[in-house]
């Protein structure tokens, strides 16, 4: 038996933030019913891989992380391996027979049942929960956060759009929001708690509809931040063609939402957006961004590329380079174009470039982008900036990590401070990805 026991379980979670609250929710329903965390692998007699399918290397990963607990599970019989998340949503049973090692499968919106599959898996039977179930929303759980700062609040599950690109829509279903009461309760037990920073998460928050009254996303956010009034509060994914003027207003206005919006383009080409069928052209996202740059001073936008999608020409590729330099971003997450299977661009599109040119493309944006990103944290140098201190940095324990309202990342000398502090730092030098400083007393006492 390992030494955790058999019911000690171990969640490795991948993929996105939904992913990364989904495993607080699975965590609570499995203590609820007498489970306990395992500190590590090791110590597990369930091991449970929530996944991501969004990108074919994502789907990899798992496929390799597999092969490992097959041979764990040699060594140590009775272990129970589960599969849970996006992968097993969208490949289903076929898991089964691709990897013999998998005992369960469980989708995003089946994790009620867990504790069933599991029972379930120690008498022997493999059994699968995959039924979407757009009524959802794990009212009722109270998720077991990662740590005692920061934590994120999903306010909606699914998606409604139909991005060609996306396994999304496929993974998570329909889109469904939580109810603003649940929202606002969360929030303030996490305020009761001493969190110093909330991430409301949703795929296109910017669609969320309180099941109710209608409320939208700007009201919520409204309504969360005067709920919280010494938290930081951040939120993300905003869609470009939802995001509106109303939702921008609230931001500018409240000091504690954070001045940063996550603000996937994908494309700088109008013909691509709208084969990939994003709803907008790159003159509207081109507005959005000026309109927010005007309200919103000092507002960090970041991103999301996608490289080589189907039909992209060497000019498309150049728009995107071209809008790269115009709205210069904090901070892109950038991607070559994987095809998923029955996704909108399978099924209609030919996926023509080959993967030297869209890795080429993709070296290009990347390359760029980092310059771009290179001045931006050049120029922060010499000012002082707000931190929230979050850790010890990776370098030294004599340095904390913390965040600007910006979302930067920012190393500065410990000195008497410590996690959960809100600090002036003046920047001294910078990388990349990565601001570096000493925290400014004077600062601190003038605010
Ligand atoms: N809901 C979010 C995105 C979720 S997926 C939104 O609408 O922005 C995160 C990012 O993964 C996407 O923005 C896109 O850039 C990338 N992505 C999604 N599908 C992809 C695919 N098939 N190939 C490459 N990148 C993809
Ligand atoms: Fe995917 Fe588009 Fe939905 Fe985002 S909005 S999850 S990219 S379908
Ligand atoms: Fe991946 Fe599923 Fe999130 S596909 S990006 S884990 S919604």
């Amino acid at each position: 038996m390992r030494t955790g026991g058999s019911k000690a379980f171990f969640i490795h979670t991948f993929g996105c933030q939904m992913n990364q609250a989904d495993s607080g929710i699975i965590t609570a329903i499995l203590q609820q019913e007498g489970y306990s965390a395992a500190e590590s692998e090791v110590d597990a007699g369930i091991i449970l891989l929530n996944t991501c399918a969004v990108r074919e290397n994502a789907v990899d990963r798992i496929e390799h992380y597999l092969q490992h607990l097959h041979g764990l599970k040699k060594r140590h019989k009775g272990l129970i391996v589960g599969l849970a998340g996006c992968v097993p949503q969208f490949q289903k049973e076929e898991m089964f027979s691709m990897f013999p090692v998998i005992d369960f499968l469980a989708g995003p919106d089946t994790y009620r049942t867990l504790p069933l599959l599991i029972e379930q898996a120690r008498i022997g039977l493999r059994s699968s929960s995959l039924d979407f179930n757009p009524l959802e929303t794990y009212e009722g759980i109270d998720p077991v956060r990662q740590g005692p700062l920061s934590a994120f609040v999903p306010v909606m599950r699914g998606c409604n759009n139909m991005c060609a690109f996306c396994v999304v829509p496929f993974t998570r279903g329909r889109e469904r929001s939580h109810p603003l009461s649940s929202v606002i309760s969360e929030v303030r037990q996490l305020v009761e708690s001493g969190y110093r920073e909330i991430t409301l998460l949703g795929q296109n928050v910017n669609s969320y509809c309180e099941p109710e009254k209608g409320t939208d996303f700007a009201t919520l956010l409204d309504a969360v931040s005067r709920e919280a009034p010494d938290a930081r509060i951040r939120f993300t994914t905003s869609h470009p063609k939802d995001i509106s003027e109303a939702l921008v207003r609230v931001i500018a206005d409240r000091p504690n939402i954070c001045n940063h919006i996550h603000l996937p383009v994908q494309s700088g080409s109008s013909k691509m957006l709208g084969l990939m069928n994003r709803g907008h052209t790159i003159e509207e996202y081109r507005q959005k961004i000026a309109l927010i740059r005007e309200k919103i001073p000092g507002v960090a936008i970041t991103t999301d590329i996608i490289a080589g999608f189907c039909g992209e020409e060497e000019s498309d590729h150049q728009a995107t380079l071209d809008l790269l330099t115009d709205v210069r971003f904090d901070l892109a997450y950038m991607f070559y174009y994987s095809e998923r299977p029955g996704t909108l661009a399978a099924r209609t599109l030919e996926d023509d470039l080959p993967e030297s040119l869209k890795k080429r493309r993709l070296q290009e944006i990347i390359d760029l982008q980092n310059s771009i990103s290179d001045k931006l944290y050049q120029e922060a140098v010499g000012t002082v900036v707000e931190v929230l201190a979050e850790s010890e940095s990776r370098r030294s324990a004599q340095q904390l990590m913390g965040r600007t309202d910006t979302n930067r990342v920012v190393v500065f000398d410990r000195e008497h401070y410590k996690a959960g502090d809100l600090l002036k730092v003046r920047i001294t030098s910078s990388t990349s990805a990565t601001l570096i400083g000493k925290p400014d007393q004077r600062a601190d006492a003038a605010s």
